[in-house]
């Protein structure tokens, strides 16, 4: 079944595709006595395949919703109709376990997760030793004290949005599920599952006890190789060995030789780190782009010359990796919204007249009402701190990239912005920014959802690692150049030659690794773009 309505979508209600619930019930049930539970079963694929697969009679499944959970009780298991926290808190906590858990839990944002039941999910994580934050989506509870609820030889097999590979606020889970269990298996797909989302999964089975112990990824193309496959595809996966506290997960990816390689070069100390070299933070909110972004005519129609200043508010407005004033200028004959309204943070009766005129207007039209103008001393003053001596990309769909702010513009949250630290030469930076090994790691840094495109929070930026020796020979007029007619295999065979061969050391064999790793992790990511 297919979600279709913001209804569904609120309350996570994504059906799972039967392959991959019968993929699951055959891989965790063995025996016709355990103990079974479907947190959030909804209108009951699961209890569907086990009543039509298996002979076990104890199973219960819990759904909040009340019409899908009257659906799922027709399967013949008991079936709760309540939110799955205020259960466990009342029925499992320190009274069950289960030799088997399954499902497909709810992806709900912390803003959307119903108060009520995030108070309860909340305290149960804490009493468990985790720590929710105000980033913490609904499905990691859910399979968090479910992990929690396993008998000593249980087996959980859930299936979870891949964000487990690359969030933050997760670290503390993968950290757990690698400890919690002794053989985890992942199984991913190179294209998209589930009908009419954007939402990328994974397949998590994890036991408590095992033979086979480890951590393993098991990478298929879609649902059809797991239908081809079945069980036959566990068989072929890779045990990696990673640091599992701090690696990203995203890494399970690439093959041993691959990380090693990567390994040894984020180890490298001649590798110089990005807190060496910038600071980064987010670019300004205006609150009201439709008041504050303006086009130069619209600066003209109103006299607001001297209340206006530069400003870049998307990133493919700079195709290169400078921004010159020029090149500003061009932007602006292009009709688009590149000035920033800044009258100053000051009092209205101090306020320019046509600023003044400007600003009554907005008020006409409700723009001081927005929250993010309202809490504001002066609702027509968007706060900004430093100017950026460089931006960088905040969502990239090939590469993440550093643009040097020749013309002195601010920009908005849809880039970042970049302070080099003193003694830098920042022209040296973005040039050298474009290697394939600072292409690689960003893979492993930023995450992506299912839409395909590289985000980077200033975090993850900060993370970044550049090769630095032999930088200030590159020449970034000519990798400027480049960039701008799409030529970024030129950029890095230049740039991987000076800095990777002549300046690392790095045989041609490691630098083709690195161009494997980039290479298999970006069409993985773009490849869910197109997928179905
Ligand atoms: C992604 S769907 C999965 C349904 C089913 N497990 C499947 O795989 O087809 C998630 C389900 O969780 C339910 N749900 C959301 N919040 C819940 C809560 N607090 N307690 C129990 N169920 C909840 C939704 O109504 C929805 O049916």
């Amino acid at each position: 079944m297919k979600a279709q309505n913001s209804y569904d979508k609120l309350r996570g209600g994504y059906y799972t595709p039967i392959a991959i619930a019968d993929f699951i019930v055959e891989w965790a049930v063995r025996s016709p006595d355990d103990k079974i539970l479907e947190p959030s079963c909804g209108d009951g694929s699961f209890l569907n395949v086990l009543i039509t697969k298996t002979i076990c009679a104890d199973a219960i499944g819990v759904e909040l919703d009340p019409s899908e959970a009257k659906k799922a009780a027709e399967y013949g298991y008991p079936v709760k109709n309540e939110d799955f926290f205020s259960y466990y808190e009342s029925e499992i906590e320190n009274k069950e376990k289960y030799d088997v858990i399954l499902g497909n839990p709810p992806f709900i944002r912390y803003q959307n997760f119903d108060e009520q039941y995030r108070e309860v999910a909340f305290r149960l994580m804490k009493a468990h030793g985790f720590h929710p934050n105000r980033l913490t989506n609904i499905w990691l509870p859910f399979l968090l004290l479910s992990c929690e609820a396993l008998s000593d030889n249980g087996r959980i097999g859930m299936v979870i949005p891949a964000e487990l590979f690359q969030v933050d606020y997760a670290a503390e889970a993968r950290n757990y599920l690698s400890s919690h269990f002794e053989s985890l298996t992942l199984v991913t797909f190179r294209k998209l599952v589930f009908e009419g989302i954007q939402q990328e999964v994974i397949i998590l089975l994890g036991e408590k006890q095992s033979n086979n112990k480890g951590i393993r990824v098991v990478e298929l193309d879609g649902l059809n190789e797991l239908i081809a496959e079945e069980q036959k595809c566990l068989a072929t996966a890779e045990t990696k060995h990673l640091d599992h506290s701090t690696d990203k997960w995203v890494k399970y990816y690439l093959s041993n030789r691959e990380l090693e390689v990567l390994r040894q070069l984020n180890a490298d100390p001649r590798i110089s780190s990005a807190s060496d070299l910038y600071e980064v933070n987010v670019g300004l909110v205006s609150g009201e782009n439709d008041f504050f972004m303006l086009s130069r005519d619209t600066v003209e129609k109103w006299g607001l010359e001297d209340d206006v200043m530069p400003i870049i508010g998307r990133s493919e407005q700079v195709k290169g990796i400078i921004l010159s004033s020029e090149e500003h200028l061009a932007i602006q004959n292009e009709g688009k919204r590149v000035f920033l309204f800044t009258p100053g943070d000051i009092g209205i009766e101090d306020v320019s007249e046509n600023a003044k005129k400007y600003i009554a207007w907005g008020e006409s039209q409700q723009y001081n009402a927005n929250y993010k103008c309202r809490i504001r001393k002066h609702w027509y003053h968007v706060p900004m701190s430093w100017t950026a001596d460089a931006f960088l990309i905040r969502q990239a769909n090939l590469y993440p990239k550093i643009i040097i702010n020749s013309a002195g513009a601010l920009v908005t949250d849809t880039l970042h912005k970049v302070r080099f630290l003193s003694g830098v030469n920042g022209n040296a930076v973005a040039a050298a920014f474009l290697n394939t090994y600072t292409l690689a790691l960003s893979e492993t840094l930023g995450r992506s959802y299912g839409g395909g495109v590289l985000t980077f929070e200033p975090g993850e930026m900060r993370r970044m690692r550049i090769p630095m020796i032999g930088a200030e020979n590159l020449d970034i007029t000519q990798i400027d150049q480049w960039q701008r007619n799409g030529k970024y295999k030129e950029i890095l065979a230049y740039t991987d030659m000076l800095l990777l061969k002549e300046g690392l050391g790095l045989s041609d064999s490691d630098i083709s690794l690195l161009h494997s790793i980039w290479g298999k992790m970006r069409s993985r990511r773009l490849s869910r773009k197109q997928s179905t």
